[in-house]
């Protein structure tokens, strides 16, 4: 028995895990695994990765944490960094702790500069496990469905002339909160035309547009951004995961205009570990390694290797009903019967031959996410076991 709370839903499959390097794992019995899913899509340029090892040893033995009314540079450089790669040059940012704390502060920045009653998203965007963005109240969140968007096909209107647009209150609406590649909707991309549409749509109204780049950015759809797949420019992006490399750091960014409308006064949130140096020293490590060693170039590389592989196993057995995916973040979905019993044991079948892959609870998709730094022998291993265990399931 464990006395720690996993995860709600999931088996805790391998709970002797005891090192780890790039994107492998090793039990105490010395069996290697190969995860897929980067841990919680977190491990974006895998672990033990030299850079993050130097920036969280170095930094530890200088300082970890600072207080109100001291800082250290290190925290100045890394905001100049990552403000600088997301293209928010002139802005400001914030070190947090998780995903679910910069999409929070992101979204309590606007409510402090905007006082329209509604922010807007789409129904099946995720932005975290608390607050404000996670409740998303009717009372102050219009949510779009997009769903039936797609059956419009290259046709799609997304003006005035579409009915699902009519009923969209934008005179109410200050800001669309946009999360680029849908994670709870298992990897879905809405149409360039209608992120566009309304994107033009809210800034002719003087409104905001946040992105939710937690899941998104730092490579993994194979730009630096999830944004950079629909030429935005956003006026607030949160990021997390991929940035701390699998240490707790996040960061909000303001655009220049976002950060001016504070007016000079304090955006009202704190918490003990804001802009703490150990975890803006992680992040500069992380993005000058994804930088310096070309790692998005890398995973693009990796992607094309993967998702030709997968169409081919798809045709080879007649398994897969779809493949949906961009860059490094890939879900596949099999056709497997509603207790999704087929894909717990594809599940398991890769689990035996040392391939760690996600399956939400219940559910026939699967969720591929590796690192951007995986070796591609690795990753031929594999497509072949995913279709030795296809084929030989019933
Ligand atoms: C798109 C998205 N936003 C926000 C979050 C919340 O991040 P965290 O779990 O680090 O709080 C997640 C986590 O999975 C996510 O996928």
């Amino acid at each position: 028995m464990t006395r720690f709370i996993g995860y709600n839903g999931f088996d805790l499959d391998l709970p002797h895990i005891l090192r780890a390097e790039n994107t492998c794992l090793y039990d105490s019995q010395g069996k290697r695994y190969v995860d897929m899913e980067s841990g919680v899509w977190c491990m974006g340029i895998g672990h033990g990765h030299p850079r993050v090892i130097e920036a969280l040893t170095g930094q530890a033995r200088q300082i970890c944490h600072t207080g109100y009314s001291y800082s250290t540079p290190k925290v100045e450089e890394a905001s100049a960094e990552v403000l600088e790669t997301s293209g928010l040059t002139e802005g400001k940012c914030a070190f947090l702790c998780s995903g679910s704390e910069a999409v929070e502060y992101m979204v309590r920045v606007f409510r402090q500069v905007d006082h329209r009653p509604f922010l807007m998203t789409f129904t099946d965007s995720y932005f975290g496990a608390y607050g404000d963005a996670h409740r998303k109240s009717p009372d102050e969140w219009f949510l779009f469905d997009w769903s039936d968007c797609a059956a419009c096909g290259p046709d799609l209107v997304c003006g005035p002339d579409c009915p699902a647009w009519r009923k969209i209150p934008f005179p109410e609406i200050g800001g669309f909160l946009f999360e680029p590649g849908s994670s709870a909707g298992l990897v879905r991309f809405p149409p360039s035309k209608l992120v566009s549409a309304l994107a033009r749509q809210i800034k002719q109204n003087q409104g905001w547009l946040l992105v939710n780049e937690v899941t998104t950015g730092m490579g993994r759809t194979g730009e630096w951004f999830g944004f950079s797949h629909y030429c935005l420019a956003p006026d607030a992006v949160a990021l997390g995961k991929g940035l701390g490399n699998g240490y707790p750091v996040s960061a909000a960014l303001l655009s220049p205009r976002l950060a001016e409308s504070l007016g000079g006064e304090a955006v009202k949130y704190a918490q003990s570990h804001q802009n703490d140096p150990l975890g803006a020293a992680v992040a500069l490590a992380v993005l000058r390694a994804i930088k310096e060693e070309d790692l998005i170039t890398k995973g693009r590389r990796i992607s094309q290797v993967l998702l030709e592989g997968l169409a081919a196993i798809k045709k080879a057995t007649g398994k897969i009903k779809e493949i949906r995916g961009r860059g490094l973040m890939v879900a596949v979905e099999l056709n497997g019967g509603p207790d999704a019993a087929f894909t717990g044991q594809v599940r398991r079948g890769l689990l035996d031959r040392g391939y760690i892959i996600a399956q939400r609870p219940g559910l026939n998709t699967i969720r591929l996410d590796p690192a951007l730094t995986m070796e591609m022998s690795d990753l031929k291993g594999f497509l072949a076991a995913f279709e030795q265990v296809l084929q030989q399931e019933t």
